[in-house]
């Protein structure tokens, strides 16, 4: 295969163009086949990358070492790259892969479909496994969360969330609040409610907004009480881009009855934290409260596909979309609810259960935290903060910018002006390089190193994250620096 020359569009054009002529051939563009995809080599990867998808990220792609990785394979807690390398994922798709790489049991259920050539598109005729999703999850969901929308990303489901929000709250309360640090998505709408300078950049955002710090009840109260117009809160339960921060069960208890006290709609954007991340089904269950709206995301999918779901109280949007009339204003999308997305979720929440992935979550989610807490009193000039719940953990650097020796101070911020002052991604890519280990990063937060590995998670796996981690930060500060600036320049 050769790579990649266009075909002459304007001969092309020509002959389909020219007057009183019918179109005689199109000519097959010089594709790739999906074998010719399959055996794309680490540097043919990177011209494409490069030249069709994003150029500017390769350089954080470079950073971190991930040009020169090829994954051949994944299963369970595991990549395995070109060369045959195991890598230990503890950076789980950003909380994508609650099941772990490639579940038997889905992809079993999936060839299954495929092979019954089951349909997928589940707006014409009504589909049995969009039906039973949406039961299943009702099912799951407390309280009468019980009405459901499915989309394909955690973006979809929040834009869904805040439409059906604004709309059962009323044209005459139409503000909503959001959280200092939050991340909600990056499409057009949600990215109002999004607390990131760099991602709200300079697009033209709405500005029926108002911003809390996150966890301050007082704030929120005060807000409620002066301004009438605002209709609904939104908020992580836990913050997951701004550094894995937690409010404690009072503030949620107290928002739940501020919000009925004031008639405000309240959405827990449970996109990271939902699916039994933090050891419970959703976040919210271990303040016993309940929400007006939701949204799960990510490992819904069961780490094969990409499905999203809004879960709302009933009437709330009974209120909002309840009539003929206004049944089809946010009906879903072309692939809402598509069939092998429904099935793979259908299974996906199925194991969770029979494999006791929530408690895992829960109880591996603690020993994680219990191995860490022992690093931080080992390296307490290194190590500044452990936090988490279940499996949804952040490990969180003193920022070393100022104690860096002067020598070092340039080269870093030459290196990155992103990455200064940040241990975490020094950190992330040696142990990547040397110890064969994957963790993620926090958006807003860069000292803090994020953990969401696989519900299916192990002692043996914390053990040997935490055994890499001792090892590396053993090294000191300086020697982390300089390794990783060799790193870069190998
Ligand atoms: C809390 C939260 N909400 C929404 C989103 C957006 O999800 P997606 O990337 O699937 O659009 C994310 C993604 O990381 C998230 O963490």
């Amino acid at each position: 295969m050769t790579l990649i020359t266009k075909p002459d569009t304007a001969h092309s054009r020509a002959l389909v163009d020219a007057p009183g002529m019918a179109p005689v051939a199109i000519a097959k563009p010089n594709l790739m086949s999906v074998e010719d995809a399959k055996v794309l080599d680490v540097v043919k990867m990177t011209d494409l990358f490069k030249a069709h998808l994003n150029p500017g990220q390769l350089h954080f792609m470079k950073l971190l070492g991930f040009h020169k990785i090829k994954i051949e394979r994944a299963e369970g807690m595991h990549y395995v790259d070109q060369n045959g390398r195991k890598i230990l994922d503890f950076f789980g798709g950003f909380g994508s892969l609650a099941l772990g790489h490639n579940h038997p049991r889905v992809i079993e259920a999936r060839k299954r479909f495929q092979d019954e050539k089951r349909h997928e598109i589940g707006i014409a005729f009504m589909s049995q496994y969009a039906s039973a999703l949406a039961y299943n999850l009702a099912q799951i969901s407390p309280g009468d969360l019980d009405m459901v929308f499915f989309g394909s990303s955690g973006s979809e489901a929040m834009e869904a969330a805040v439409k059906l929000a604004e709309r059962a709250a009323g044209p005459s309360r139409p503000k909503i609040v959001y959280a200092e640090n939050s991340f909600h998505g990056k499409t057009k709408g949600v990215l109002s409610i999004t607390d990131g300078a760099l991602y709200r950049g300079e697009f033209k955002l709405t500005d029926n907004t108002a911003r809390v710090p996150f966890g301050d009840i007082d704030a929120v109260e005060t807000l409620f009480r002066s301004d009438p117009s605002i209709g609904a809160i939104v908020l992580e339960t836990i913050q997951g881009g701004g550094g894995i921060n937690q409010a404690p069960a009072e503030y949620w208890q107290k928002l739940r009855a501020l919000c009925d006290r004031y008639g405000v709609i309240w959405v827990a954007d449970e996109v990271q934290c939902g699916v039994g991340r933090s050891g419970r089904f959703y976040a919210f269950e271990h303040y016993d409260v309940v929400p007006d709206i939701t949204a799960v995301a990510k490992s819904l999918g069961g780490g094969k596909a990409a499905m999203a779901a809004m879960i709302a109280r009933r009437d709330v949007y009974m209120k909002a979309y309840g009539t003929p009339k206004t049944a089809m204003i946010h009906a879903m999308a072309t692939f809402g609810g598509i069939g092998e997305g429904c099935i793979t979720a259908i299974e996906t929440l199925n194991v969770l259960y029979d494999e006791g992935l929530i408690e895992n979550s829960a109880n591996t989610g603690a020993y994680l935290l219990e191995r860490l807490e022992e690093l931080k009193a080992k390296y307490p000039k290194i190590i500044k903060d452990v936090r988490g719940k279940g499996l949804m953990v952040g490990l969180e650097f003193h920022d070393f910018s100022q104690t860096l020796p002067m020598v070092l101070r340039p080269v870093v911020s030459v290196l990155d002006d992103k990455l200064k002052g940040s241990l975490s991604g020094f950190v992330g890519a040696l142990l990547l390089r040397d110890y064969d280990v994957l963790v993620a990063f926090t958006e807003y937060n860069r000292n803090v190193v994020r953990l969401l590995p696989p519900l299916t998670c192990s002692r043996a796996d914390v053990d040997v994250l935490v055994a890499a981690l001792d090892d590396l930060l053993g090294r000191g500060i300086v020697s982390i620096v300089k390794d990783f600036v060799k790193s870069q320049v190998k």
